[in-house]
């Protein structure tokens, strides 16, 4: 009797808690990707949760594509920019492109990962 009644707390407890639980944020496994968008574009950007979902999976690969041409010519002439100019046109990006395109493609408007849904 002792035992069933503290099992139904527990239970109550569990199915109150969850009920409770907010969505769950999109968990991105593009660690080192997020890494290097957090350090060199976020700061500009935003978490990747904002911004991301401008564009879908194959235009974000265009636009990292050709040693980044699109990027830097996205942030020539704009405020502030002289930093990442220098970035993109870097060993740096050359090194970290490829994963940090991972992590930004998980938040493209066709992705099945989109984290703005919820
Ligand atoms: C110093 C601030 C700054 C940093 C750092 C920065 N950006 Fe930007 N970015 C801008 C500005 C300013 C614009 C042009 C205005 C706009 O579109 O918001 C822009 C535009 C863009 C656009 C075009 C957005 C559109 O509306 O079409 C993309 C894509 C982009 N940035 C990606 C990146 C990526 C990827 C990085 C990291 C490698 C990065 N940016 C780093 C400031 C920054």
């Amino acid at each position: 009797m002792k035992n069933s009644f503290g099992l139904l707390i527990l239970v109550l407890l569990f199915s109150f808690s969850t009920a409770q639980a907010k969505p769950k944020a999109h968990v991105t496994k593009q660690l080192v990707g997020q890494a290097y968008y957090l350090k060199r574009c976020s700061h500009c950007h935003g978490e990747g949760n904002r911004g991301g979902n401008l564009y879908s999976t194959r235009e974000w690969k265009k636009i990292f594509s050709a040693h980044g041409a699109d990027l830097i010519e996205l942030h020539d002439g704009e405020e502030g920019t002289q930093k990442v100019m220098k970035y993109l046109k870097s060993k740096d990006f050359k090194k970290e492109s490829a994963k940090m395109l991972k992590f930004i493609q998980e938040f493209a408007y066709d992705s099945d990962t989109i984290p703005t849904c919820n």
